[in-house]
């Protein structure tokens, strides 16, 4: 009987040839699709792409006669640090009562705040590490973490020296982000923003523990106004800028990330039209996440036609979280991007390679499959990209590669 073994190989070959390839989808020129071709990864880079014919002898070949190789994929959105978990929320939720009434009551962010705080560095490390694993196995090479539920001076710096710790023992690139989002309990709006000013930013730009700094800018958590301080502050410490913005209201999130010519907006559900052409404009990564407009059952969906009417590409990303949305695979992201949002699947993988990594200032280096990238690569077990969001649900990912290195593959 042929049994499907599933194994985490950590193999540092000097080269690797991946052949017989029935398409490569290169994310160059739109998808960029090469059919029947091959990759040559060399000292953990793209070394050639297509018809590549080489001369080394010490080569592993890996023959995906059959499959699609696609950049691997760039989360560039995520809350996955964070201790305990709120399953009774979604059990009031599919019961009908809706996110916003769950953190007016006092759950929601509050609650991950809670339990964030009272668990140890060690602990948010172990939990942190085991959800990276996961997220190998899922084709996931880049990912972005947020801090957000610590809420004071020490907690906020606790988050962001576990995700710092992260990125020391794990073989994936980890962005960091200071994320500014809510006001805790006890303590005034005006209060709050001027210690995020004053001490946090400073502290975390001392610390160097974050990249850039994200806000939730929506009618329950802080005002346009409010924002603008805080991010013209984190811009003055050389931090990059990011936006949770419009998710639950149009509170004006989008049109002010333009305005500041952050790096990326994310969420935009309420953004119109107007303030849509504007992000364009300025060059703002829109960044979609279809994964929590799912999870929450909002009806409200972001305006996918605005974006391609004017031709700019989207970003799409997880937002995984314990409270949002706990799916963290980047291919059931790309199927939700098609189902719920009616994006074409070319542009759903687009905004999972290289439009991630424009929403990270990594385009340079990684998102698409191109000689002299970084070799992050992910082989998904489907004859054509087509396939990838169809077989909705399924694992498709059969070997992911970062850096030139094999983190996880399959044997059968
Ligand atoms: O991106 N919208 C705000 N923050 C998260 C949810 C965080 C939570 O509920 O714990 C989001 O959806
Ligand atoms: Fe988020």
């Amino acid at each position: 009987m042929l049994t499907c073994l599933k194994i985490m190989v950590e193999l540092v070959p000097m080269a690797i040839l991946i052949t017989n390839a029935s398409e490569i989808l290169t994310m160059t020129d739109g998808i960029g699709i090469v059919k029947n071709a091959a990759v040559l990864i060399e000292h953990g880079k793209i070394k050639a792409v297509g018809d590549v014919k080489p001369r080394k002898r010490d080569l592993m070949t890996i023959n995906a006669r059959g499959m699609v190789v696609c950049p691997g994929f760039v989360d560039s959105h995520t809350h996955l640090v964070y201790g305990g978990s709120r399953e009774d929320e979604f059990a009031m939720r599919v019961e009908g009562m809706s996110y916003e009434e769950i953190a007016k009551a006092g759950g929601g962010i509050a609650r991950t705040v809670e339990s964030t705080r009272a668990a140890s560095r060690e602990e948010l490390f172990s939990l942190g590490r085991h959800r990276l694993r996961r997220l190998v196995q899922h084709g996931t090479t880049t990912v972005e973490i947020k801090s957000g539920y610590g809420l004071s001076l020490t907690e906020e710096i606790k988050m962001l020296m576990v995700i710092k710790k992260l990125k020391k023992h794990s073989p994936l690139d980890i962005i960091a982000t200071y994320l500014v989002h809510s006001i805790p309990r006890q303590m005034k709006r005006r209060d709050y923003v001027d210690l995020v000013t004053e001490e946090i930013i400073p502290e975390v730009t001392k610390r160097k523990c974050a990249v850039f700094c994200d806000i939730y800018c929506d009618k329950i958590a802080f005002r346009r106004k409010e924002s603008m301080r805080i991010l013209s502050t984190a811009r003055t410490y050389g931090l990059g800028l990011k936006m949770h913005a419009d998710q639950l209201s149009n509170s004006g999130g989008a049109r002010l990330a333009a305005t500041l010519s952050c790096t990326s907006a994310d969420h935009l559900e309420y953004t119109s039209k107007n303030a849509i052409k504007a992000m364009c404009k300025t060059g703002v990564v829109p960044t979609l996440l279809p994964g929590a407009t799912f999870y929450l059952q909002h009806k409200k969906i972001p305006d996918i036609k605005a974006y391609r009417k004017i031709g700019a590409p989207v970003a799409i990303a997880s937002d995984y979280n314990p409270g949002s949305c706990m799916i963290y695979s980047m291919p059931t992201i790309i199927a939700l991007a098609c189902i719920v949002f009616g994006m074409r699947v070319e542009d759903a993988l687009y905004g999972a390679t290289i439009m991630g990594a424009r929403a990270l200032n990594l385009e340079h280096r990684i998102g698409s499959i191109e000689p002299g990238k970084q070799a992050d690569i992910v082989i998904l077990n489907v004859d054509n990209y087509k396939k990838i969001p169809y077989q909705f649900g399924e694992d498709v990912v059969r070997y992911t590669i970062k850096k030139g290195r094999i983190l996880y593959g399959e044997n059968r």
